[in-house]
């Protein structure tokens, strides 16, 4: 989604703008700007496609200046095209704005009828009229802003900048994030922390609904109900080999090989002395397990199919009935919540729009609040009664890899206690299960040997134009996720079905060019999945068999192409079999020559509804 940057700065304003705009590529862009202040006088640059069309256009049109705001724009109200790029101004004040301004068509007639006139489609050009409609009232830029703000609906993070000010930026916060950021006599915001990380450690987040005004040497911030507010300032140790490549070609391609690394940290962050030790909540309690009868999962993308996984995991090792649904549907739904459920929600970025939404849906109604996030300081995770984080570090690339399976694994270990707690597995068993989880990294770094096998299929998976995949229990949801990964970064259409689902209608597209993945570790199941697959093969459909050694010998022949597993614990197989989904889209990906971190139309972090 659009990023936001600001300085108020010792140093010319622009390169600083735009490398912390390059640092929030990877939320997906359709077109940036950036507006400063020079000696008083407001002026931007705006260009569509990449940054670089910016930094070219900057070249030729150089703007100075030491104060500035900058933003990339995933285009909502109108086409990405230069006139609704960001920054908007109307003559005297400059806005970037991330969210929806929801009544922006009320506030647009009532400003047309004061005279005022527009030259985008955009909901945020309402923004930079509407202040400075209350600037030519006489009011200072401050209360302008401020005015402004108070008369919008919907979700939006907003910079303000103003002509003649240049030691002023105003910033307002509801429901999309806002980060300020300390320097030495500067100051400065992004979206996230991502993008101030090179310029400053000392990061405050605004709460919802928080109006601050800043100066190179001062943050004032007032909260919801327009009282002084004092937020934390906390030092963040965000690494910048974090956020580079690493010397891979791509940011998924760095992800996807990390994994090993860096679920070592997420299972020895939910271990302790061989037990499973889960976080507590503000108060210092531990979760009860025992007190809650039902839970409700909910989530989007591929933060939906970790929680659909684990559905498989509570229902069958914790005996906890579990509903789940994506959070677009459910946030409408209005579904009836019995007494002693817990509701859970899954999300790498912690501010899916959606996600947040339904989790407001069931704060009122739910006994307890649940997230397994990757970004602790985010709104999912302070609304939350007991937060997990899943410690996957920075997620760059728009596809998400590492941050499920770290949401697998924490979902897991949140399993293991639940069954220890309500007593469903004997000692021995949980005692194999927990030590199973130890296995996960070194099991993953076994597993991405599979790479060269899945650079070979792919070439020839770039071929086709559907792809089907398919799995049984809790490799289903692993089907879904390999057919959103492939369709995301690859463009090719692909789905996902539970094997047993196939002849009910899907085994209608099947012919000689449709490959088949089919994802079927030996588990108890792995025989059923074998049937489903000779009805394909009959059918002349293509099977690209993802299994062991073992599964792939006893699936015999007919097979189209073989991608060797390494035997596992049936428990931890939705976990490997992650590598396989993601592999074999990066790579089908890379043979078509899509642009794999940030592909079209997709946003890293989708903070609109
Ligand atoms: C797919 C992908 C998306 C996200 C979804 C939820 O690769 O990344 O489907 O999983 O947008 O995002 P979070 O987890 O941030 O709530």
């Amino acid at each position: 989604m659009c990023g936001i940057v600001g300085v108020l700065g010792q140093h010319e304003a622009a390169p600083i703008l735009v490398e912390a705009l390059k640092r929030l590529e990877y939320r997906g862009y359709d077109s940036a700007g950036i507006a400063t202040v020079n000696g008083g006088a407001l002026d931007r640059r705006r260009a569509v496609g990449k940054l670089v069309n910016l930094s070219d256009l900057l070249v030729h049109q150089p703007l100075a200046g030491k104060s500035g705001i900058g933003h990339t724009r995933w285009a909502t109200h109108g086409e990405p095209n230069e006139r609704n790029a960001h920054p908007h101004q109307a003559s005297h004040v400059a806005v970037v704005h991330n969210g929806i301004v929801e009544n922006f068509k009320d506030l647009r007639e009532e400003l047309t009828a004061k005279g005022l006139s527009f030259e985008s489609e955009t909901d945020t050009e309402t923004v930079a009229k509407m202040a400075q409609y209350y600037l030519d009232q006489g009011l200072s830029p401050r209360d302008a802003a401020e005015q402004t703000v108070a008369r919008l609906e919907g979700a939006f993070a907003l910079a303000f900048l103003f002509q003649g000010e240049d030691d002023l930026m105003v910033v307002a916060r509801k429901g999309s994030p806002l980060a300020i950021g300390h320097g030495d006599g500067e100051m400065f915001v992004g979206s996230d922390a991502i993008a101030l990380a090179p310029l400053t450690h000392k990061i405050t987040y605004l709460d919802e609904g928080d109006f601050a005004v800043l100066t190179r040497n001062s943050v004032e911030i007032r909260d919801a109900k327009g009282q002084l507010a004092n937020r934390e300032m906390r030092t963040i140790q965000l690494d910048t080999t974090q956020v580079d490549k690493g010397g891979y070609k791509h940011f998924m391609a760095k992800e996807i090989a990390e994994q090993p690394m860096v679920l070592e940290r997420t299972v020895a962050s939910y271990l302790n002395d061989g037990a499973i030790a889960l976080p507590r909540n503000a108060e210092g309690a531990a979760i009860d397990f025992t007190q809650i009868d039902r839970l409700t999962i909910v989530a989007c993308g591929t933060a939906y199919y970790a929680g659909a996984v684990a559905k498989y995991w509570f229902e069958q090792i914790a005996q906890i009935p579990v509903e789940i649904d994506v959070a677009s549907e459910f946030r409408y739904r209005e579904p009836p919540v019995s007494p002693r459920t817990a509701a859970l929600f899954v999300s790498q970025s912690g501010e899916t729009a959606d996600t947040l939404a339904a989790l407001r849906y069931m704060t009122p109604r739910a006994d307890c609040i649940l997230s397994v996030v990757n970004v602790p300081e985010s709104s999912i995770a302070r609304e939350s009664d007991f937060v997990f984080p899943i410690h996957a570090g920075p997620e760059i690339g728009v596809a998400s890899t590492k941050a499920f399976t770290c949401q697998l694994t924490v979902l897991l270990a949140m399993v293991l206690e639940a069954a220890r707690q309500r007593g469903t597995l004997d000692d021995a068993t949980l005692a194999h299960h927990v030590e199973t989880l130890t296995t996960l990294p070194g099991m993953m770094s076994r597993t991405l040997n599979i790479g060269t096998a899945s650079e070979k299929i792919s070439a020839k998976l770039a071929e086709a134009r559907d792809i089907l995949f398919l799995g049984r229990g809790p490799l289903f949801p692993l089907a879904m996720e390999g057919a959103l990964k492939l369709k995301e970064i690859s463009y090719i259409h692909a789905e996902g079905y539970a094997s047993g689902e196939l002849k009910h209608g899907p085994i209608a597209l099947v012919d000689k060019q449709v490959p088949v993945i089919v994802m079927a570790p030996r588990d108890g199941l792995f025989d059923k999945t074998v049937s489903n697959m000779q009805e394909v093969m009959a059918r002349g459909g293509k099977i690209v068999l993802v299994s062991d050694a073992v599964g792939l010998a006893e699936a015999g022949d007919g097979v189209w192409k073989r991608v060797e597993m390494p035997a596992c614990d049936d428990l931890i197989a939705p976990i490997l079999y992650a590598i396989p989904a993601q592999m074999l889209a990066y790579h089908t990906a890379c043979a078509k020559g899509t642009d794999v971190d940030q592909p079209r139309n997709l946003a890293k972090s989708v903070t609109v509804e």
